[in-house]
């Protein structure tokens, strides 16, 4: 089994991507292929809309460090995407890297991914009150079904400010093995 990683905190060892590192950390230990994307340290561009995707290419025209990445999700079976909430959002870099996964659509909008992959979502927010921003889960899952993805969940953090304020989240990232666990496994 393939598993690929993205971090879309700015902080690389900040919460989101503590999590994130250990399900990927209990994936590899247990026999998968594992590959991780620290987005913070990639020089990318955000989709520019030139449709060349649609028109005359199969994959983004543009030519830069999300390449490899867009290229991978292809055959993935496990796809791990981690970000902060940030303003009622997931990161700047998060969205910047989701926006150029427009390049997955053909023209008439069917999908060239393999269907079946399935995912899981992190993410981590200050404030503890569940109920503020828990439209962010469903708005992606939402594009990840029409990408095909046939299993998608979430781990959510809520009231967590960063490693330094909040310990080492030993809980959070058990839940995270657990359901590394069960996702290898089904
Ligand atoms: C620019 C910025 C915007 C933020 N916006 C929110 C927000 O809207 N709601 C919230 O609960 N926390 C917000 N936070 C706090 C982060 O979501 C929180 O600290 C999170 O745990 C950071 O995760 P990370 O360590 O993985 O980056 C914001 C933080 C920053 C730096």
């Amino acid at each position: 089994m393939k598993v690929t990683g993205v971090l879309g905190s700015p902080r690389s060892s900040g919460v989101s991507s503590t999590v994130a590192r250990r399900f990927l950390e209990y994936a590899a230990k247990s026999g998968a292929t594992t590959g991780t994307y620290n987005l913070a340290g990639m020089h990318y561009s955000g989709c520019r809309a030139c449709e060349r995707c649609k028109i005359d290419l199969k994959s983004c025209a543009l030519k830069d460090d999300l390449t490899p990445l867009l290229r991978d999700i292809h055959d993935t079976d496990l796809l791990l995407l981690a970000s902060p909430v940030y303003y009622g959002e997931v990161s700047g870099q998060f969205k910047t890297f989701f926006d150029r996964t427009f390049s997955y659509f053909e023209s008439d909008f069917s999908c060239r991914i393999p269907a079946g992959k399935k995912a899981v979502i992190i993410l981590a927010q200050a404030n503890p009150d569940s109920s503020m921003f828990d439209d962010i889960f469903p708005r992606y899952k939402h594009w990840l079904e029409i990408y095909g993805f046939s299993r998608i969940e979430l781990i959510r953090m809520c009231g967590v400010e960063s490693i330094e304020t909040d310990g080492t989240l030993e809980k959070e990232c058990l839940a995270a093995e657990k359901l590394a666990e069960e996702m290898l496994e089904s």
